[in-house]
């Protein structure tokens, strides 16, 4: 028997469920934010992620699914939705339009990952991108938003933040870092050696319990923001305190891509174990420009659903629609016709095979229906059907001409 492929999985029944939920809840928010929905193509030139999420990040140099296709092409399926969604704004000249862009998307995106509980090769995101936005404010709007859409799911969260500058204050403190860094070097793991010379920012994120209490010292860039970047990150943290969303403040969130500058979140939870993260995002000033595109600072999220799809809360279901049955053979093509009309205002369950009261009874509940509608030997004669709401549990025969 084929199966999918390790770290891939089907989205069946409760899941499948949960899954629309989530992105529907998604997607009711980020329009009254003023989002509209984008789609980009799953398989890119490879050069695309290698440029935004960048060469050394773990994603690109060891994650991603890339291969030759049949032109000789260098392609990659997305890892994440950002950068797809940046070149298509790029492709179709939208940085040159002085109008704010926002975007949502959702769909699979691929990691070459070892598989565990919340960590797979193929997984979901629900994201956004806002386009044109300069003002910390759109930063605390995207971090509002994300809060929104976990509260309409019932979700509980601890907040993430931190700032990574930007190309005044970051380089100096990179320097500053490299430095301590190459100071305790003989006592750091083997990745962290290794990202020394290649992205020395990453080392700060190592998941090694020596590594993190030696880097409880290191310089905090935090401390060493320009006055731009300092006065947006409290602004920032001031904004979030007025409108009660409590935070905390990690000096060693970096993210594990690229191309953030300044803001930089991750909504995490306790609840679903070591994969804890269950959205991240941040600003990305330069992105646009790095791919060619004018100048157009940047700001989004993406929210990991199959980690929401283990803590959310499904809203009770009401009983809805009709279930059609016949209780002798000759009734069976009425009942199609009738529902065949029903049907182009509401929700019907058809059963095909005559069955007795009681039987049909349990194919009502188990379709979750609000309306049994039978007909029997009597009713075919008189032209009637037998109907009852499950609500209100009245019961009536009545002509087929008022069922209509
Ligand atoms: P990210 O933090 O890499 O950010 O991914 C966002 C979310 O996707 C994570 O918080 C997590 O919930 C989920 N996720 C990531 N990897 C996996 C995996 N292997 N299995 C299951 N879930 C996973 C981004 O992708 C950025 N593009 C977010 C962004 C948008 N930044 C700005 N705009």
């Amino acid at each position: 028997m084929i199966k999918p492929l390790r770290g891939m999985k089907d989205l069946t029944f409760d899941d499948a469920q949960r899954f629309v939920h989530i992105v529907t809840t998604a997607i009711k928010v980020a329009k009254r934010y003023g989002y509209g929905y984008i789609e980009t193509p799953i398989l890119e030139e490879t050069a695309l992620f290698k440029r935004s999420v960048g060469d050394s990040s773990d994603i690109v140099s060891k994650e991603m699914y890339q291969f030759e296709d049949k032109g000789g092409n260098d392609v990659c399926m997305r890892p994440e939705g950002t950068a797809g969604v940046v070149r298509a704004f790029i492709s179709a000249k939208l940085d040159r339009q002085p109008v704010k862009q926002k975007f949502y998307y959702y769909g699979p995106m691929f990691r070459y990952e070892r598989p565990q509980k919340g960590r797979l090769r193929e997984f979901h995101q629900f994201g956004c991108e806002s386009f044109g936005e300069a003002s910390v404010y759109e930063d605390f709007t995207i971090i509002t938003m994300v809060s929104q859409i976990l509260k309409e799911l019932g979700i509980g969260f601890d907040l993430q933040i931190n700032s990574l500058g930007c190309p005044e204050c970051m380089p100096p403190y990179r320097n500053n870092l490299v430095g301590f860094l190459t100071e305790i070097k003989e006592k750091l793991c083997e990745d962290c050696n290794r990202r020394i010379g290649t992205n020395p920012i990453r080392v700060l994120d190592c998941k090694n319990e020596t590594c993190q209490s030696l880097l409880e010292h290191s310089p905090k860039l935090i401390n060493h923001l320009c006055d731009d970047c300092d006065r947006d990150f409290k602004k920032l943290t001031a904004l979030l305190d007025d409108a009660g969303i409590t935070y905390t403040v990690d000096t060693n969130l970096v993210r594990g891509l690229d191309y953030y500058n300044k803001t930089a979140f991750e909504f995490v939870s306790n609840e679903i174990g070591s994969q804890s993260a269950i959205a991240g995002g941040g600003r990305y000033d330069k992105l646009v420009e790095y791919l060619d595109g004018k100048p157009t600072p940047a700001v989004g999220f993406a929210i990991g659903i199959e980690r929401i799809m283990e803590l959310v809360q499904m809203p009770e279901t009401k009983r809805e629609g009709y279930y059609m049955g016949a209780m002798v053979p000759e009734a069976i093509e009425k009942i199609i016709m009738l529902a065949g009309k029903k049907r182009e205002t509401d929700k019907v369950t058809v059963e095909y095979n005559p069955k007795g009261f009681k039987s049909h009874m349990k194919g009502v509940d188990k379709a979750h229906a609000r309306y049994a509608v039978l007909i029997g030997e009597d009713e075919l004669a008189q032209g009637t059907v037998w109907i009852k709401d499950l609500e209100s549990r009245e019961e009536k025969t009545i002509p087929l001409t008022s069922f209509l």
